[in-house]
């Protein structure tokens, strides 16, 4: 059996954590193959409410193993809290599995992100100052440190010299300072003995689960527009979101990824800059931040508003591949008379389009909007589609219609079962 890729569709938090939570009731494994402590995925079940930042949103199944992959990087702090959170909720973390190809985020990275974005001034890209531009700098530089590096405390050493050397003279360019390496070295052997029974090599317990017809997710982390080749660069994440990217970020063969469901809020979010054509900067922006509780998972940051981008969507379906399409927080526009949608953009020279153009002409693309009827009506109790209210089913069918992709899972609150499935339902 294959794998089902999760991604995320639009600028990030989409509620791809609650859908794959969903999903992964009944899988083998959930992998997380890219990004690192910069996802904030929230989830709400029996155990409770969740940021899961680095576990994998299928932790909360004590049989389905849950793999944080080879393209992963990952702070070694962040990890270990976030264990020690879940673990005192009840949940257990003996189907954890870290890759040992994985890289090890640096403490000092975070600072270096942070400084870095200081120095960008006024073109700051708006980071989680979490790190992880300088891991995925350095691994691509092969000066990184990896996971399985520290199980060989003299290989560890030698590979940390050549990441301190870079990192002392970036540091130096600062005027900031590095810690020693005697206490780099200490506090990364003290965490590493916490997590080591965790690290291990992934490919054989994927491969034995996919030669088994285990169903495997792959977990994206941020969504299409924030993919370093695909989205707003430079305003984007540095690693691949892209579905494609899982069967690299998580060790398996291209082949196995047969579907692809494609999350998308019902309106649009983003935190950070860059261009975000559907933005709405007024009060309805403001009343979908209110209303959607639209503030940064992992920074806390208010989240920028807008309606959905169709044009956004429908490239991120073709470019990630997606089978089918889940739409979140339909719940949301229940209170609003009027609900629009972004059909098209009319370039600075005034011509339209409806393909995605490159990051100069998007900051200045004005959107092209469609107006659809409210609903006026609760929908956070509604289980099938044929219960929904007609507006909301003709927003949702015209909304499925612009993207081309089946629309197979409509979600109308933040926990496990405030979902719809349309197949089974319509
Ligand atoms: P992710 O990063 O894609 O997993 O998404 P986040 O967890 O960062 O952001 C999604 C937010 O929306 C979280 O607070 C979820 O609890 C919440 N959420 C997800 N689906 C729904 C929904 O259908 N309705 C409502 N009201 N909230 C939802
Ligand atoms: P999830 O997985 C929303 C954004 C940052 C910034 C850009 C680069 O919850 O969807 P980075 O720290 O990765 O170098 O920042 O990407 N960003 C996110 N936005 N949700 C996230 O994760 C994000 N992770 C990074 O705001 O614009
Ligand atoms: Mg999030």
């Amino acid at each position: 059996m294959p794998v089902t890729a999760v991604v995320g569709a639009q600028w990030g938090d989409e509620g791809k954590g609650r859908i794959v939570d969903y999903l992964a009731q009944k899988v083998g494994a959930v992998v997380r193959y890219q990004g690192g402590d910069n996802a904030g995925h929230t989830v709400m079940n029996e155990y409770g409410r969740f940021q899961l930042h680095l576990l994998p949103s299928g932790i909360f199944n004590p049989n389905t193993h849950c793999i944080i992959g080879a393209g992963t990087v990952v702070n070694l702090a962040a990890l270990i809290e976030e264990i020690d959170r879940v673990e005192t909720a009840g949940v257990m973390t003996n189907n954890l599995w870290l890759d040992e190809r994985a890289h090890v985020l640096l403490p000092d990275y975070r600072q270096l992100d942070a400084l870095q974005e200081q120095a960008r001034g006024n073109h700051a890209i708006g980071t989680t100052k979490r790190g992880i531009g300088p891991a995925y700098t350095y691994k691509v530089a092969r000066a990184g440190l990896r996971m399985g590096d520290l199980k060989h405390p003299d290989w560890a050493l030698q590979r940390l010299r050549v990441v301190r050397e870079r990192l002392q003279a970036e540091f130096a360019t600062f005027g900031a300072e590095l810690p020693p390496l005697e206490e780099m070295v200490a506090q990364l052997t003290t965490m590493f003995a916490q997590i080591e029974k965790h690290v291990v090599d992934t490919v054989p317990i994927l491969r034995k689960l996919l030669q088994a017809g285990a169903v495997v997710i792959s977990e994206g982390q941020l969504g299409v527009m924030r993919d370093l080749d695909w989205g707003i660069y430079p305003y984007v994440t540095s690693s691949n979101p892209l579905a494609s990217y899982a069967a690299i970020g998580a060790g398996f063969p291209a082949s196995y990824i047969t579907r692809v469901v494609g999350v998308a809020k019902c309106y649009t979010t983003a935190v950070g800059a860059g261009p975000f054509p559907a933005e709405l900067t007024g009060k309805t922006g403001e009343q979908l931040r209110q209303i959607g509780r639209e503030y940064g998972a992992t920074t806390g940051r208010p989240r920028r508003t807008g309606w959905f981008d169709a044009v956004a969507a429908r490239y991120a379906a073709w470019i990630s591949g997606m089978t089918e399409l889940a739409l979140t927080k339909l719940d949301v526009l229940d209170q609003l008379p009027k609900i629009g949608i972004c059909v098209g953009y009319k370039l600075p020279d005034g011509r339209t389009t409806e393909e995605m153009v490159d990051t100069y002409t998007l900051e200045q693309v004005e959107p092209i909007w469609e107006y659809w009827p409210g609903w006026l009506t609760d929908t956070s109790t509604i289980t099938t589609c044929a219960a929904l209210p007609e507006n909301a089913r003709n927003f949702l069918h015209r909304v499925e219609e612009l993207v081309g992709v089946h629309l197979s899972i409509v979600s109308v609150g933040p926990e496990r079962n405030q979902l719809i499935l349309m197949e089974t339902n319509t």
